[in-house]
């Protein structure tokens, strides 16, 4: 069930300032390509970019890893790929939560078969103590301990993804 909050909104919207403040002053003369992984980045991918004070492209990669589990189950399933050409472009990837890696890991892995120019990871929450696979993480909103969270696009089960800001899910 619902538990504590998290990560408040006001939490949110500073973390969403200084991300696009970095990324702004990261971006210099390139014509990037932001590509968000659905569906836990939702939120997070359009507060980002409605930030950014100029025009950028804009994909979406959706692969499946969590099912009704709150463990990761460590083999990703492309769902969506994405159809922007990423070639010689500079990739921002979007993701809602870093935590074994293995999700990112494996996504990173398949645009980098497209040849990008550069790809960059901007996440909102980084588990660092649950990491199996170490993956740099360019732009992080901030690290939290090892607690099932939901809420801002997160979902357990598919369920809580609306609410805005981030809960602790705590057992029934
Ligand atoms: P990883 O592959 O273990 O790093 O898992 C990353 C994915 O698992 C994220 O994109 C989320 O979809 C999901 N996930 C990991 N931790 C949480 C959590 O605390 N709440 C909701 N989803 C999570």
């Amino acid at each position: 069930m619902l538990g504590p909050v998290v990560v408040s909104r006001a939490a949110i919207e500073s973390m969403l300032d200084r991300l696009a403040a970095e990324i702004e002053s990261d971006l210099g003369g390139r014509s990037p390509v932001f590509i968000g992984v659905l569906k836990g980045c939702v939120f997070f991918f359009t507060d980002l970019v409605k930030r950014i004070r100029r025009s950028v492209d804009m994909d979406f990669i959706q692969v499946s890893s969590y099912g009704a589990s709150t463990t990761s189950s460590g083999s990703v399933v492309l769902v969506k790929d994405i159809t922007v050409d990423v070639r010689d472009r500079d990739v921002y990837l979007v993701e809602d939560i870093v935590d074994t890696g293995t999700t990112l890991t494996d996504v990173i892995r398949l645009i980098e078969a497209r040849h990008p120019r550069t790809i960059q990871v901007v996440a909102l929450l980084s588990k660092p103590s649950r990491r199996q696979v170490e993956v740099e993480i360019a732009f992080l909103g901030t690290e939290i301990e090892d607690r099932f969270v939901i809420g801002y696009g997160l979902d357990f089960d598919e369920r809580y993804r609306n609410l805005p800001e981030i809960h602790e899910l705590v057992p029934e």
